[in-house]
């Protein structure tokens, strides 16, 4: 939610503002409400900014001589304290005679207090943002001290919120500073450049070393180097690393869109999450638990906690878990679990499910289970983020970098993870059925090929969405881990298509949704295997009979081989046979593709949705 990127390098060239262009455009899945950047010239410090997408701050920028310098930052928005304007777009500009430039991500909690104050001691205000306050007070903490990074210490400490913040001052051109309380920031470590960004994504075109900072931390960068001061003015260090993917990695790859290509890499997604979790005895090794075998087995119940799609891949977790482990898990939106008082303690296990380890309300989760005592594991897309950082152990999913705003590959990776943890328990603590760990990891381990032939058999189902594209409703049935696919699949049709969409309980139809039903309705069905267990697909099959007749055009997700559904379905749309635990890999993915062509054929952006960010960093 809202990206930043800036940069110190050789003086005088056109390095900067390429840098922080190129930057933005990685980060605009960030927000895209508008954008800005600022220059740091001879003793001023020239700025553009335009709302709407950054093509606008493109046009705006050409129309303008500007200066070559060494120093710049840039910022892309999504709007939180005032609207999408030109007026509210960052940088700010603070000091009276506008030498300080500031751009921030996140939300500062107290700025109307603060503003008062300004406003009562003559400070007048170009904007609505909460922002400003900060940029007003860190140019008149530089005028006092004499030093950026001295001034962005003293001010952060009067702050109260989540923030990441990066300054510059036409007074001292050759740094950058920024600092970081709740909210991402990354360094990039070059030789003779050095550059900052709410993820490796800014600068991974020029540097692949990383440095993470913690918490409540300032980082001075400058050409030569960078210096790490936590917030009470103490020197740190933070962790160095490698970003293990490439540029190239956060390209489209030929294709047209972002989530196209994504969709697209989901078999990779799920092979590449499983890779080097086993030894040579067929053993899983999680080396980044964070917990020993011991402290495992005290477990005595789990709770995930997530938000969106990734609290859908807890949903089936949750399935998988209890029967694989026989441990209780319970699935709650994290932003509900951190308001109430969860029975938790030092024998439960809290998992988070995060692509990006920055949501807000799921690190807020984990923060609050911590405090009550219970052990944490995060699982998560984003090597260094918060979330993981803050858990005692983490699990990484190796989706690759997910660009579109609306999760895809990201979802399919959540769900291999979690089968991995709810094996690994299996392994540590034993089971209560007899899916064994070797044969559900060989199951899995076919599921990147099946996965394949799911998208190679789509053209039907490009079809469909394409006739549909003037739908008004679609609602979405499932039932046992088919039930949060049947969520999900509405989830994505409401982001990427505006369509009014709804995902139920198939065994909740009766109980009154079925009041929905009238003829025409499109309803798809994910139907469970004709293998599993207690009747649930003869259960699921009776669903279907009972929309039929009341007029619904059903939209069937059937395993090859299931004749039962054919009778009763307008379109049977096939995914290969696979135990029905692992079967939402295969389910989900003709909803997305689906929901993918429909918001196509609408022309609608299906990498940045209206309204949407990719990382939500605001509660
Ligand atoms: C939906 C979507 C969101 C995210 C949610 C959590 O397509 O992308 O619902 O799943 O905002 O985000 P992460 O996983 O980054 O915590």
């Amino acid at each position: 939610m809202c990206g930043i990127v800036g940069y110190v390098g050789p003086t005088r060239s056109d390095r900067a503002l390429g840098v922080v262009m190129d930057g933005l455009t990685r980060l605009e899945y960030r927000g895209y409400d508008s954008a800005g950047v600022a220059l740091v010239g001879d003793d001023e410090v020239v700025g553009q900014k335009r709302a709407g997408k950054l093509s606008n701050l493109v046009g705006a920028l050409e129309a303008q001589e500007l200066p070559l310098t060494g120093t710049a930052i840039g910022h892309t928005r999504w709007a939180t304290h005032g609207g999408p304007t030109d007026a509210n777009a960052h940088p700010h500009r603070g000091g009276p005679d506008r030498k300080l430039a500031l751009v921030h991500n996140g939300i500062i909690e107290n700025f109307y207090a603060l503003k008062k104050q300004l406003l009562a001691e003559g400070v007048t205000f170009s904007s609505e943002t909460d922002t400003e306050v900060v940029a007003h007070l860190v140019a008149r903490a530089c005028e006092r001290t004499g030093d950026l990074t001295e001034a962005m210490r003293e001010v952060v400490n009067t702050l109260q919120g989540a923030f990441t913040l990066l300054a510059v001052h036409a007074d001292q051109p050759h740094v950058v500073v920024g600092a970081r309380r709740n909210s991402p920031l990354v360094v990039g470590i070059g030789e003779g450049e050095n550059f900052l960004g709410s993820d490796v994504a800014a600068f991974i075109g020029y540097t692949r070393q990383a440095l993470e900072l913690g918490q409540d931390q300032i980082v001075t960068i400058s050409p030569d180097g960078y210096e790490v001061i936590n917030f009470d003015g103490t020197p740190s260090e933070g962790r160095a690393y490698e970003v293990t993917w490439d540029a190239a990695a956060a390209e489209k790859g030929g294709y047209d869109t972002f989530m196209e290509k994504e969709i697209h890499e989901q078999p990779h997604a799920v092979a590449d999450t499983l890779l080097g979790r086993t030894n040579e005895n067929g053993d899983l090794v999680l080396d980044e638990m964070g917990m020993s075998e011991e402290e495992l087995r005290a477990i005595d119940k789990m709770v995930i906690v997530a938000c969106g799609t990734a609290a859908y891949a807890g949903m089936v977790a949750k399935y998988a878990i209890e029967r694989w482990a026989r441990i209780p898990v319970e699935v709650e939106l994290a932003h509900e679990f951190r308001y109430r008082d969860p029975v938790i303690d030092e024998k439960t296990l809290v998992v988070s499910i995060s692509q990006s380890g920055e949501t807000m309300d799921t690190l807020m989760a984990v923060r609050h289970a911590k405090e009550l005592g219970a052990r944490t594991i995060s699982i998560c897309n984003t090597h260094g983020s918060t979330i993981p950082r803050e858990s005692d152990g983490v699990l990484y999913t190796h989706a690759g970098p997910e660009i579109a705003v609306a999760s895809t590959k990201a979802f399919l990776a959540q769900i291999t993870a979690s089968y991995i943890l709810g094996l690994y328990l299996v392994q540590v603590r034993g089971g209560g059925h007899d899916d064994g760990v070797v044969e559900v990891m060989r199951e899995l381990h076919q599921v990147p090929e099946k996965i394949q032939t799911v998208l190679d058999g789509m053209d039907r189902v490009k079809e469909i969405a394409r006739f549909m594209a003037d739908s008004r409703a679609v609602l979405f049935l499932g039932r046992h881990v088919g039930f949060p696919v049947a969520m999900e699949g509405a989830l994505k049709l409401k982001e990427l298509a505006y369509i009014h969409a709804e995902g139920f309980a198939a065994g909740e139809l009766k109980h009154g949704p079925i009041a929905l039903i009238e003829p025409g309705q499109p309803v798809f069905i994910v139907v469970p295997s004709p293998d599993s267990e207690h009747g649930l697909h003869g259960k699921v099959v009776s669903n279907i009979q009972e929309i039929r007749a009341r007029g619904a055009r059903t939209l069937v997700i059937a395993e090859e081989g299931d004749e039962d559904v054919v009778p009763f379905a307008d379109e049977v749309i096939r995914v290969p046979r696979t135990p029905a635990l692992l079967a939402p890999l295969l389910t989900v993915v003709p909803l997305q593709i689906f929901a993918l062509e429909l918001s196509t054929a609408k022309g609608l952006d299906v990498d940045q949705p209206r309204n949407l960010a990719k990382s939500v960093t605001v509660e």
